[in-house]
């Protein structure tokens, strides 16, 4: 929980539920409860089975056709996008499409460039290297990677100071696919050394009723439509929050009804695990609450907002505010935190006469230009 800072925030009270779960928040994007588990058997193995993105789809479809005609190693793949939408999962597939077997590590575990080494001597030609969270790599294993990727070969550094050689090292050649959430921390020679690059977007809500009546399948859930439907629009336009929203509304199915899932078992279901129409969870409402009644929509800093939630700032501006902002009911701007006519309308609101207009969209920054 935040200390309050300036004298404005010290007579807030905090909002009796107190500081928030984070692992089991049911809208994360990320990774968590019983994620890891869950999430292998529901993941689509081929490029047909894989629902929307279908630009990605098209552009990936022809770079691997072009490798497997010309016989040689697909060029490297850059995937690039949100956590959830499915990088993991379209590497494992482009693996599998080229009938290669996929080798599995990430830019932590490369923190020297020995560690790089090792992982590509020991590759089979053709071989997938699988290179999850790419923008956290050493720099070290970094300028290794760049020979790896352009030649086919490494450089291993033997001995020290001015006596160290350096001893060339051929591989066979190989498909790099790294996936990262921040291409833009991405050095551009490495972004460059990738032949493609798909830029995954968030789902619309007729893919993901697509992917949840598949998930059902697999998961041998009764599901009806207008239930799929609700819980798409619930699933902030993620794969991964929609998989897990199906099977907690399952759970509530198999305890407090017969199992079969249908809008009202559904409605029911979410509105028990505090998960509102559009994807909002306790905590994002709170926060848009706070905003609104305490502080007429704005604008407010930061630091006095999460005060307001009895969260720290930090917990609200990472957790909450991308999907409020990108749901288009909070702008960020260089005066602190407002709220827009949409968030009014959707805690069922009506703003007070002569509140702060919101600015006009000139005035709204992007991200961190907050307040200290
Ligand atoms: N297009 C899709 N069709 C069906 N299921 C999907 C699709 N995309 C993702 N999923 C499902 O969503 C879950 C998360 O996908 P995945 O792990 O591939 O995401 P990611 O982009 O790698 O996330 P992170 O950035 O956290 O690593 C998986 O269980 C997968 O089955
Ligand atoms: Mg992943």
């Amino acid at each position: 929980m935040s200390t309050a800072r300036g004298t404005d925030e010290r007579d807030l009270e905090v909002v009796p539920d107190g500081p928030y779960d984070d692992d089991s928040r049911l809208v994360a994007p990320e990774v968590v409860g019983d994620d890891a588990a869950a999430e292998g058997a529901l993941r689509p193995r081929t490029l047909d089975a894989f629902i929307g993105q279908q630009r990605v789809k098209d552009q990936l479809g022809l770079v691997l056709e072009a490798a497997s005609a010309r016989g040689r190693a697909a060029d490297h793949v850059l995937l690039a996008g949100p956590p959830g939408l499915g990088k993991t999962t379209l590497s494992m597939i482009i693996a599998a499409e080229l009938g290669m077997p996929l080798r599995v590590t990430s830019g932590p575990a490369l923190q020297h460039a020995g560690d790089l080494a090792a992982v590509l001597s020991s590759l089979v030609p053709g071989e997938v290297l699988f290179l999850d969270e790419i923008h956290r790599m050493s720099r070290m294993a970094e300028e290794m990677l760049y020979l790896a990727m352009e030649d086919f070969r490494v450089d291993i550094i033997v001995g020290k100071g001015p006596g160290a050689t350096a001893i060339p090292l051929e591989l066979p050649a190989f498909t790099l696919v790294g996936a990262t959430t921040r291409a833009g921390l991405l050095p551009g020679p490495l972004r460059d050394r990738f032949g493609f690059t798909a830029h995954m977007d968030f789902y619309d809500t007729r893919d993901l009723h697509a992917i949840l009546v598949r998930s059902a399948a697999l998961l041998d859930v009764e599901l009806s439509g207008d239930a799929a439907a609700e819980i798409a629009s619930r699933s902030r336009g993620t794969p991964r929050v929609a998989n897990r929203l199906l099977r907690r509304v399952r759970d509530f199915a198999q305890v407090r009804a017969d199992g079969h899932v249908d809008l009202t078992v559904a409605q029911a279901a979410l509105a028990l695990y505090e998960v509102d129409e559009i994807g909002l969870d306790r905590l994002d409402r709170a926060v848009l609450d706070a905003l609104l009644r305490r502080f007429g929509g704005g604008p407010v800093g930061l630091s006095t907002l999460a005060v307001a939630v009895g969260e720290e700032s930090e917990t609200v501006e990472t957790v909450c505010e991308p999907f409020l902002v990108r749901a288009g009911l909070l702008a960020r701007t260089p005066r602190g935190r407002i709220a827009t006519p949409a968030a009014w309308a959707h805690l069922g609101l009506r703003p007070p006469v002569g509140s702060t207009p919101v600015l006009p969209f000139a005035d709204v920054v992007a991200a961190d230009g907050d307040e200290a």
